[in-house]
């Protein structure tokens, strides 16, 4: 099959996020005119997949740098994946190397805690479980568009902190399986905007994280600012944010991790579930 761009499809969810796009063999070439609508679909609908695919790692690693550079691992700062930082991980409960096991995950960004936070990700299906282990991603920029005009101005010249779960007296072991690599040394605090700008369309993003954003900094009272993160985290978990994915064997899905928290459902016991995750480059928040 010749991928044509007469024959790509992009076919948007009805909910907060996430398009289908349609017409389109990974594994063939694919022109660059095609590419780039595939590009600007990520960038417009922020989540982006590909069914019944059939790719190997090293044309998934092509794909994945279509849509930004690598990324450049920090040599103390451990992220999901062992301590040789590889570009592509499995995350699976039951391969030797699987990452992140079987348990529900919180709503997150990737790497939020490095001084520059992965752009997205790609991840490839491999095998799926019968039921479970779907994987959902909010809109941060619709969450703060829906913020009322008073909380929007309290936000202002704020920035937020997050621990980073591979790393010293944050480490989170359940987060771990294969070869995780955790960092002994707690991890150098990096604070970013807590309102930052989603590069490819300037609109503002509200950069909560879930799991571990930890502290917000620019407010003098610790309580209100405690008071004010948790408010924050319950209003990016709300259920219209979310698209939901039902994973196929054959998936490829692309993820803007600049203006997405995603979570995931736990795995069923007895139930397999490997996929392979590829990363983006990211720039320092602003
Ligand atoms: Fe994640």
């Amino acid at each position: 099959m010749v991928n044509r761009l007469k024959d790509l499809e992009i076919v948007p969810s009805n909910q907060s996020l996430g398009a289908e796009v349609c017409g389109i063999d990974l594994a063939e070439d694919i022109p660059g005119e095609v590419v780039h609508r595939m590009v600007k679909a990520w960038e417009r609908h922020h989540v982006i997949y590909f069914r019944g695919q059939s790719i190997k790692d090293e044309r998934q690693l092509e794909i994945t740098q279509w849509f930004g550079p690598r990324h450049a691992p920090y040599p103390d700062m451990p992220i999901l994946g062992d301590v040789s930082q590889p570009d592509i991980i499995s995350i699976s409960n039951v391969t030797e190397d699987g990452l992140l096991g079987g348990g529900r995950l919180e709503p997150h960004q990737d790497t939020v805690y490095l001084p520059t936070p992965l752009a997205g990700a790609v991840m490839r299906a491999e095998e799926v479980p019968k039921s479970g282990g779907d994987t959902s991603w909010s809109n941060l920029i619709q969450a703060y568009y829906e913020l009322s005009p008073g909380v929007k101005r309290r936000l202002r010249g704020l920035k937020v902190i997050a621990f980073n779960p591979y790393a010293g007296r944050s480490a989170r072991r359940d987060l771990g399986g294969g070869q995780q690599w955790f960092g002994t040394q707690d991890s150098t605090p990096h604070p970013h905007p807590l309102v930052r700008i989603h590069p490819p369309t300037g609109k503002k993003t509200l950069w909560v994280s879930c799991l571990n954003s930890e502290r917000l900094v620019g407010l003098r009272n610790l309580d209100v600012g405690h008071q004010l993160l948790s408010e924050l985290k319950t209003h990016v978990d709300q259920d219209h944010l979310y698209y939901t994915h039902r994973w196929k064997q054959g998936d490829v899905l692309i993820w803007d991790n600049r203006c997405c928290n995603h979570k995931r459902e736990a795995i069923p016991e007895g139930q397999r579930r490997v996929f392979y995750r590829s990363v983006i480059g990211g720039c320092r928040p602003y």
